[in-house]
């Protein structure tokens, strides 16, 4: 299939222009369809949206905000699995100036400005905060060209800041995970900034918590029990004011309580009344996504970024194999062996292993146990000699050809003499994709060989250094790689974050990339968001028919940009997808379908 194409994309669409608009935008042929919003009801009982009379009660029984990941499960037994399923979704983050009125200017300024930005915050707003974060599933069918949620689905479900978790692995138990409300240290309420995720093929949703920093408060002494390892990741953090009414998100008075978030957490999307699980065999850190293929012995292989400027790609390999049996393989996730990568300069690599007791990790560096080395992968990582990453966020596994695709966003803080061939260029602000192939095609080889497959930014400006195909358009380049998905034929479809018009001229959105042959490091705009939104988790269904994503953040302030005025709820950027005056925009999942019915990867 690969071979003999032309440098002309084989992708048959007419492309999308790259103009930002406020609306969302999909290319000519297909439908784009909102799905579901920000406050629409979930489980039963739920009352509609009303901005102006927004409560916990009500927030925890609608959809939440920042839908991230989606994955796609169908239902079991139903006629056409590509049209009947349940669509599991993160809710990552809030933005609390766009979602509450009269936070004001000065707030969402300060938030921008690394400064205390709470004055408006209330105990109330920030249990509605609490409740608009985790997941929902819901059960969606498609008639004709059109999806709708199922009402009063058995399977409907919230997962909130407060559901309660279990912890499982290596980490359960061990007194780095004990705190007042829980001195087992096996029990957790709620799972946070859940970014990007993966399907397992026993039929779990495996979510990942990444900006877990940003929820505690509190002062970092140096003789914090924890010092060292909440420096690594960046705790306090204080995005968010949490700690101000909660105790667990202050470390001076809860200081365990921070080790509890960091990880993989595995649901049964099938049992509303399922305990979600914390695998801590994978390892504490900002985990981007989780996602899997089968090794060639049966073990499965979850692939996943730490997305912070010189973190590391990780992998871990479970003990057990896969028979996809959903209660013989429940517990896969808590044994196996957490690796982490090293980009030789040859074009090889290197899984270097996360194991207690090996090489520098033991007790004379603070490593006593395997429940040591899982809290402080980080640490741990830094000590085997990972390679520093430009910010690795999605990775994905291709099953055709095995070569497994490493989205790597940018990294504006690399120096000239901290580049390496996985990541050659300093100042790297659009990013670049890594291709990566396992030694024998086996997903648990600790040896891999690699390339790079684009780096991005707009080709037309020497100095940016990008190495798109030249079949590419002027439309169809891209910064800012973040989130994948792969076609039957083996494309990858990438999502953007932080594409913005006065950086690249474009907003975010999806570009189909060619892989294989003449048309290599070809791409193409299918879809795009509206001002101040990222394009974020894009999943096809089974019979390639529908392709849904999800609207993050839309009308948010363009950061970067000084000129831009703060976005706020009174003054969006955009009031998609409502476009109604007292309405502020609604992060949303859209469904595309092809206009007549038909794969959409064509
Ligand atoms: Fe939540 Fe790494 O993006
Ligand atoms: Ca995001
Ligand atoms: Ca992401
Ligand atoms: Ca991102």
């Amino acid at each position: 299939k690969a071979e003999g194409r032309s440098t002309t994309p084989s992708f048959a669409f007419e492309e999308l222009s790259s103009t930002p608009t406020e609306h969302a935008e999909v290319a000519n042929g297909y439908n784009a369809q909102v799905l579901m919003r920000w406050g629409d009801p979930v489980l039963s009982g739920a009352p509609a949206f009303d901005p102006a009379a927004q409560t916990s009660a009500a927030q925890a029984r609608q959809f939440g905000y920042n839908n991230d990941y989606l994955g796609y499960f169908p239902v079991p037994g139903a006629a056409e699995p590509g049209r009947h399923g349940l669509l599991c979704v993160n809710h990552e983050y809030t933005n609390e100036e766009l979602m509450f009125p009269g936070l004001g200017v000065q707030d969402a300024r300060a938030k921008r400005q690394g400064r205390e930005p709470f004055a408006s915050m209330t105990p109330e707003l920030v249990a509605i905060e609490m409740m608009a974060h985790g997941g929902t599933v819901i059960e969606v069918k498609r008639e004709g060209e059109t999806w709708q949620v199922v009402a009063n689905s058995r399977y409907a479900r919230r997962i909130t800041a407060e559901t309660e978790m279990e912890i499982t692995g290596p980490a359960a138990g061990h007194p780095r995970m004990q705190t007042n409300a829980d001195p087992t240290g096996r029990k957790v309420l709620g799972m946070l900034n859940n970014c990007a995720g993966g399907r397992t093929p026993w039929g779990t949703w495996v979510t990942c918590e990444e900006n877990i920093n940003g929820y505690f408060s509190g002062t970092r002494t140096p003789d914090h029990p924890e010092a060292r390892n909440y420096q690594r990741m960046g705790i306090p953090g204080r995005w968010m004011n949490w700690g101000d009414y909660h105790e667990r998100f202050d470390i001076n008075k809860e200081p365990n309580e921070a080790n509890r978030f960091g990880w993989v957490v595995e649901i049964d999307p099938f049992d509303p009344n399922s305990v979600p699980k914390k695998r801590t065999a994978i390892g504490r850190f900002k985990h981007e996504g989780a996602a899997g293929i089968t090794a060639k012995g049966g073990q499965y292989v979850l692939y996943a970024g730490d997305d912070q400027r010189f973190d590391y790609v990780y992998k871990f390999v479970t003990a057990g194999t896969v028979s996809g049996d959903r209660i013989r393989d429940k517990d896969l996730l808590d044994a196996g062996t957490l690796h982490v990568a090293r980009y030789n300069a040859d074009g090889t690599g290197d899984w270097l292993r996360l194991v207690h007791g090996e090489g520098p990790l033991t007790a004379a560096n603070g490593f006593n146990s395997q429940a040591d080395v899982v809290i402080e992968a980080r640490r741990a990582s830094d000590l085997l000699g990972a390679t520093r990453m430009d910010r690795p966020e999605d990775v994905e596994a291709n099953p055709q050809t095995d070569k497994v695709y490493v989205m790597l966003t940018n990294n504006n803080q690399r120096k000239d003499d901290q580049v390496n061939a996985a990541n050659p260029r300093s100042d790297n602000r659009f990013g670049h994709i890594i291709e990566m192939l396992p030694d024998g095609r086996d997903h648990a080889s600790t040896r891999f060989t690699w390339d790079i497959l684009v780096r991005c930014g707009d080709p037309s400006i020497a100095a940016v250094g990008a190495t798109f195909n030249p079949a590419t358009t002027k439309d169809g380049w891209f910064g800012m790689p973040d989130n994948c998905a792969i076609d039957a034929e083996g494309r990858l479809w990438v999502t953007t974050d932080g594409n913005m018009p006065h950086k690249t001229g474009r907003n975010d959105g999806v570009w189909a990339m060619e892989t294989e042959g003449a048309a290599r490091g070809t791409s193409k705009l299918f879809f795009k968001v509206p001002f101040g939104a990222e394009m974020c988790g894009p999943e096809f269904t089974p019979d390639g028919e529908t392709f849904f994503v999800a609207v993050q953040h839309p009308g948010e302030s363009d950061d970067e940009n000084p000129n831009a005025p703060p976005a706020t709820f009174e003054n969006p950027a955009t009031r998609w997808p409502d476009f109604k005056p007292d309405t502020p925009p609604r992060p949303s999942i859209v469904a595309i379908t092809r206009k007549g019915g038909g794969r959409i990867a064509v």
